[in-house]
């Protein structure tokens, strides 16, 4: 039998970075995000004889080749079998997996792949099982033990997680024009479950969780009052304050290129040009995502044109 989830990825413009207890992925601060439904993930499960999983990538005809490293495939597996675990299901899978999106083009995809992995294994074990369908919020929590952020993908346009609970939040702006900006193809040497350990050590941790929350607050207000300038100036902030403890810990590094940094030099060039442009964050990663309101169609196309076609990949 087989059985087939889709899920998106979702971009933090209030980002998830720290936590509380590291076995659960319980965040050290609350985060807002918003889900890109364009950027996929595809996860069939079919059962098979014995008890080891594994896994292959999803075979989808005109779509380009998909791969996973030997340690994604470990961690995937992983979290498949405490699925298995919680759900006290004895067999197995082969699991098949693809994104919509290019690999390795430098986005992050945990978020749409565990969230579609956690959905097609929830139902072909209740299914196997006959059992009514977890809620989609017990899906989120245990979709959140194999990576945090994938919680938010269970929901969509605007999604709020804290330590006690994930969904949706009503926003002005149910829909976005939204664009990446791929500065780097490459797989990123620190992965997010590392930063999330080093940052630790910075000194500007201590005070994260508080600035955190007052960004979230402060970019809650500017939404509902529709005030897109603010919500842009406390997006840049925020994203530039989680890369402050990148460089400042223990460890430091850095995700920003210099063509990130140029890059968003031309874009805050456009806002002070036209005192508007698109809300700008960077995740643990070199790529720049913009989002745009639908009634700045023509400036996002624009942009496009003049300064990102023939300079960059833009998803
Ligand atoms: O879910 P993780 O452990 O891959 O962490 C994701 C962290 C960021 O992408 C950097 C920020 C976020 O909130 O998505």
């Amino acid at each position: 039998m087989q059985w087939l989830a889709q899920a998106p990825a979702n971009i933090a413009l209030i980002k998830y970075m720290g936590k509380k207890d590291s076995s659960l992925n319980i965040p050290l601060n609350p985060s807002l995000s918003y889900t890109l439904n364009h950027l996929l993930s595809n996860v069939v499960l079919e059962t098979i004889a014995g008890k080891k999983d594994y896994w292959e990538p999803l075979y989808i005809p005109g779509a380009s080749d998909f791969s996973l490293t030997t340690s994604s495939q470990e961690r995937y597996l992983a979290h498949l079998k405490k699925i298995k675990e919680f759900l006290n299901f004895n067999g197995a899978f082969v699991v098949r997996s693809s994104n919509n999106f290019p690999t390795g083009s430098g986005l992050a995809s945990s978020a749409s792949s565990f969230a579609a992995l956690t959905k097609a294994a929830v139902q072909a074990i209740c299914e196997l099982q006959e059992k009514p369908c977890l809620p989609i919020e017990e899906q989120a929590r245990l979709s959140q033990l194999g990576s945090g952020s994938s919680c938010r993908s269970f929901f969509s346009p605007w999604v709020l997680w804290d330590e006690h609970q994930v969904g949706p939040i009503e926003l002005p702006y149910p829909e976005l024009i939204h664009q990446v900006v791929l500065i780097s193809h490459e797989e990123k040497k620190i992965s997010s479950s590392e930063a999330h350990q080093r940052v630790q050590t910075s000194p500007f941790y201590a005070m994260r969780a508080k600035n955190a929350s007052d960004h979230l607050l402060g970019l809650l207000d500017a939404l509902q009052k529709k005030q897109w300038h603010t919500a842009f100036e406390i997006t840049w902030r925020e994203f530039q304050q989680m890369h402050q403890l990148f460089t400042t810990c223990a460890q430091p590094f850095s995700y920003i290129t210099e063509q990130s940094q140029a890059l968003l030099k031309v874009v805050q060039d456009l806002w002070k040009h036209k005192q508007d442009g698109p809300l700008v964050t960077m995740d643990a990663g070199p790529n720049i995502h913009l989002l745009y309101r639908l009634d700045q169609q023509n400036l996002a196309q624009e942009f496009k044109q003049r300064e990102l076609v023939g300079n960059y990949d833009v998803l």
